[in-house]
């Protein structure tokens, strides 16, 4: 939820239809007293929505905007279904079990035991996954605290300072330190950093496939090796978790080769968005565990009042079970060369804006597109206008492109970043590399600065 602030004169302000008489006036921020007529509201709320951005121009998001037409009929079919209530909708609880089966398959984890599942579930997004693992983290190193009679009032999570918010949110609500590395050479965490920060108190460190404000892997494999030299020289035995919000559903099909995931015997938890590089609307992610030990038992419920007994492991109660639908539909209609080629078209895509942006002169390229598809531009050399400037002539055009400060180490740096999506074409990058090109000159002073309206 966004907070909004108080509005002045909530109660005076009236909203109405422009374009419906069937529809009467009504407060802008208080329940209006009657009713209105069904089609007249639904007509008033679409045309509010007009206002809402253009999707397809939208370059900021790494959440998905387009789903095919079955995946749409799917969740509006689904759309009462509550993915708590496993009792009364099996069968979507037992698709929710595929998909985490079919995540811990992609992702090499340990083949469980037995029948048992692999561990994991769905969540609203990475955030509640990060929650979720986070807990587990501090969970675990509580207990082998306890157990050894030392003090656990100082828990420490270790991570680049380019993680996204959701990390320092879970060090704030869970009241732990966020020991964020500054960025030092590397826009993003390096394995010697993540092993010299790490201390008794160290209850994790999490490593991020698929940098937000650049796109670029961290090194897994090389930070799980360097955890392992410091446990074998000070016997300091520290887990990892993996944030591959978008790195989650784009490596296994493209990079097959790195090691980012449960293959690495120090990654004990995964977290991954299926409403990003998963290709579901918003509103499902997927955190998974390595084994039934790294998830501390005392954190699953069991719910027995909707009928049955079932374990949860979830931040909220009540969910939609219609995006995981939406996601195993995903997993069942492209498979895994479905996937791979969407994936490899929208690397490919990023790889064409970057070299279009490459070539165009003023600008210095972070990341190119070639790990996420997303790629992180500078200026070269300081000018007359700024990236912020650059960002706001893009808008003339319809682009949203957003430019900030990298993190701390290179906060001095301001940047542009765009995200290519499935959906996003050859054709819009081509749009888009020439409005860049008109945007440039315009605020170089090359171009005129507005074209008069022809009739
Ligand atoms: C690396 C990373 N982690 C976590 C998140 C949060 O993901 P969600 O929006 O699914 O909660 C994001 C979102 O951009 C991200 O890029």
């Amino acid at each position: 939820m966004s907070l909004h602030s108080h509005h002045p004169n909530r109660h005076e302000t009236i909203v109405e239809s422009a374009f419906n008489t069937a529809f009467g006036a009504i407060p802008r921020h208080t329940l209006s007293r009657g009713s209105q007529n069904a089609d007249a509201a639904q007509r008033f709320v679409q045309d509010e929505l007009m206002l809402d951005g253009n999707a397809r121009q939208n370059l900021a998001t790494f959440v998905t905007t387009w789903m095919e037409p079955q995946a749409s009929a799917l969740i509006q079919a689904s759309l009462e279904k509550n993915i708590i209530d496993k009792d009364e909708y099996p069968q979507s609880a037992e698709i929710e079990r595929r998909c985490v089966n079919i995540l811990a398959n992609l992702w090499h984890a340990p083949e469980p035991t037995g029948e048992a599942d692999a561990v994991g579930c769905s969540t609203t997004g990475s955030s509640e996954g990060a929650m979720l693992a986070g807990m587990a983290l501090k969970w675990r190193w509580r207990a082998r605290r306890e157990a050894a009679g030392l003090d656990t009032s100082k828990p420490n999570l270790v991570m680049g300072a380019n993680v996204q918010v959701c990390w320092e949110k879970f060090a704030r609500y869970w009241d732990v330190e966020a020991r964020l590395i500054p960025l030092d050479g590397a826009t993003h965490l390096t394995a010697e950093q993540a092993a010299a920060a790490c201390d008794e108190n160290t209850i994790g460190v999490v490593a991020v496939l698929g940098s937000t404000f650049d796109g670029s892997y961290e090194p897994v494999r090389d930070i799980a090796a360097a955890l392992d030299k410091l446990a074998a020289a000070t016997g300091l035995d520290v887990p990892m978790h993996v944030d591959a919000a978008s790195g989650g559903f784009v490596a296994p099909f493209l990079d097959q080769d790195l090691l980012w995931d449960f293959r690495l015997e120090r990654v004990k938890s995964i977290n991954a968005s299926g409403h990003k590089y998963g290709l579901v609307y918003p509103g499902v992610g997927w955190v998974l565990w390595r084994s039934a030990e790294d998830l501390p038992k005392d954190l699953i419920f069991n719910v027995d009042y909707l009928g049955g007994s079932m374990p949860t492991f979830a931040l909220n109660f009540s969910r939609p079970a219609a995006q995981v639908i939406a996601q195993y539909y995903t997993l069942v209609r492209y498979g895994f060369e479905g996937y791979q080629s969407i994936q490899q078209r929208s690397r490919d895509i990023a790889g064409t804006i970057a070299a279009g942006v490459g070539a165009m002169g003023p600008f210095t390229l972070l990341s190119r597109g070639d790990e996420l598809p997303v790629l992180a531009f500078r200026l070269s050399e300081p000018g007359t206008w700024s990236v912020y400037d650059l960002s706001h002539e893009l808008r003339s055009f319809g682009w949203i492109v957003p430019a900030y400060p990298m993190p701390e180490g290179m906060a001095d740096v301001d940047v542009l970043r765009v995200v290519v999506r499935n959906g996003f074409t050859v054709d819009l990058a081509g749009m888009f590399l020439e409005d860049l090109g008109k945007s440039v000159r315009r605020l170089s002073g090359q171009e005129p600065e507005r074209v008069a309206f022809h009739h």
